[in-house]
């Protein structure tokens, strides 16, 4: 019997990439890894932003250290716009998935996702990547705020937030932010099967408790230049 050796099919490192990424588990995998970096980054800003319940000189110093120390600044800006990207792109494609998967709308109103910061996913992110923009155009170059003072956070945030409707949009886009992140890091644990009696209560509670947390952390600085607390 004659064998003839069998043609080199194997597909190339990077034809295995593009169809691990095709896959399904790639993108959910993609999905986590740009949610887990803005994440890290919102609590980071969060804990910055508070500084300005330490006067003015506290935030405004942190401001110069960072714009002072250009590869952190824009190690960090390259990071979170690639993490931006793949996010925004992956959840399109997600969506788009799930809605083929699924051509029939639901008829019976008890069968929708229980939740509704699962069901608003799509929306509570496009919102939040609209207040991105806005909040970049008013609190980092000064584009659309009227009263912009170059590296002066605390200037930029009494005067910015003095504005009722402008400190109102940020609550609003925080806790919209919120919800996104509750159901985001809740099915994150669900795509990589962490599913255990005893563990999961758990993990839904810290995805529920650093949200409030977060919500509650961003939103105190509005809210403390509405009260006067901060002026
Ligand atoms: C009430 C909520 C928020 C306040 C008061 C706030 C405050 C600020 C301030 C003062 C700056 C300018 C910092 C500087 O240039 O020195 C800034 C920049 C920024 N913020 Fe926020 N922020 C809030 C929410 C958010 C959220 C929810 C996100 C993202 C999901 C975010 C992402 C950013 C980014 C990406 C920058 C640009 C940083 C850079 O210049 O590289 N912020 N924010």
């Amino acid at each position: 019997m004659s064998s003839t050796a069998a043609p080199s099919t194997l597909p190339s490192r990077a034809q295995r990439v593009a169809l691990f990424y095709r896959d399904l588990v790639g993108k959910k995998f993609a999905m986590a890894l740009s949610g887990v970096i803005f994440f890290g980054y919102v609590i980071g800003h969060m804990a910055g932003n508070l500084q300005i319940f330490m006067g003015r000189q506290k935030i405004n110093d942190y401001a110069a250290f960072l714009h002072g120390t250009p590869s952190l600044l824009w190690g960090t800006r390259i990071v979170l716009l690639l993490a931006f990207i793949v996010h925004v792109y992956t959840g399109i494609t997600l969506a788009q998935h799930s809605r083929a998967a699924r051509p029939v709308r639901y008829q019976v109103k008890g069968q929708r996702h229980p939740n509704v910061a699962a069901r608003t996913m799509l929306l509570s992110g496009l919102v939040v990547g609209a207040f991105i923009v806005y909040h970049l155009l008013h609190l980092t170059t000064g584009t659309v705020h009227p009263d912009f003072v170059p590296l002066a956070p605390y200037e930029n945030l009494v005067n910015g937030f003095q504005q009722t409707p402008v400190a109102i949009a940020y609550i609003v886009a925080v806790s919209l932010l919120g919800l996104h992140l509750y159901h985001g890091a809740w099915s994150m644990f669900q795509s990589m099967g962490v599913s255990h009696p005893r563990y999961t209560p758990v993990l839904r509670k810290l995805a529920v408790v650093s949200s409030i947390l977060l919500v509650v952390g961003f939103s105190s600085v509005p809210l403390a230049v509405m009260t006067g607390l901060v002026r």
